[in-house]
């Protein structure tokens, strides 16, 4: 049996709406152990789980998450533009999903997105919330803001964090250390075998991203990485079932 972890990206986000609760629940109903998923902030302070910072390519509303306050915000159609038949689902909020994955066992991996959109505040909201629900073993934080990341290790050494990154860095392995991170979360295409056995005489994982092909989440199986971040859990799941 593999310990790999199975992490539905933004849910089962290639047969639903991605980021919504239907999304996450269907990703374990899938096989997933794990979910990622994108946290931003609302006008007012609350944790939602959205990818884009602008509204409009999942809710059709025209206006940045950082400048609509949370009551109108949760209210928004978050799936009719992937299927009318999703037109009830919504935007969740970081408490919703971590409730469901105290619930399940699921392991969560929150990508906090404050690339582009400033969230003054963001590492230490979402750590306290984190606490709140005593999930501190059962998270991974990961950005591709890396001065984001030292700040959760900072605020929360007791928290696992994991480097986004497509591509460029030498010897990652050693740099996931100088700023105290346990994991690499690297697009596949930047993911060699042998990285991979570096990284792990020294401690540091690779869970991969976003790996929908089976042939190559076989690929990445027998690299050795930790954990591979795909749209579609049950392809993975499939695939684990057969080893
Ligand atoms: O966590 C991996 C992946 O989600 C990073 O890219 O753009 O899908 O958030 P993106
Ligand atoms: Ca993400």
């Amino acid at each position: 049996m593999t310990t790999l972890v199975n992490y539905a990206h933004r849910g089962a986000s290639g047969n639903y709406p991605e980021n919504t609760m239907i999304a996450f629940e269907k990703a374990i109903e899938l096989g997933a152990t794990g979910i990622e998923t994108d946290v931003q902030m609302t006008k007012d302070g609350k944790l939602v789980l959205i990818h884009d910072e602008m509204l409009r390519r999942t809710t059709g509303v025209n206006t940045l998450v950082a400048d609509m306050p949370s009551d109108e915000l949760l209210q928004l159609d978050a799936g009719s533009w992937f299927s009318p038949s999703f037109k009830d689902a919504r935007i969740p909020t970081l408490g919703q999903l971590l409730d469901l994955a105290n619930r399940t066992g699921t392991i969560i991996n929150i990508e906090l997105k404050n690339g582009i959109v400033p969230y003054p505040g963001l590492e230490q909201k979402v750590i306290e919330t984190v606490r709140a629900c005593g999930m501190e073993n059962q998270v991974i934080l990961s950005s591709f803001n890396h001065y984001s990341l030292i700040e959760c290790k900072r605020l929360a050494p007791e928290i696992r964090t994991g480097i986004l990154y497509m591509e460029g860095l030498y010897r990652p392995w050693k740099y996931a250390l100088s700023i105290g991170a346990s994991a690499l979360h690297a697009s596949h295409f930047a993911v060699l075998p042998d990285w991979v056995a570096e990284a792990a005489q020294h401690g540091v994982i690779y869970n991969v991203f976003t790996v929908n092909e089976p042939a190559e989440m076989k690929r990445l199986i027998q690299a050795g990485v930790a954990g591979i971040i795909t749209d579609y859990p049950e392809r993975l799941t499939n695939l684990l079932n057969k080893l």
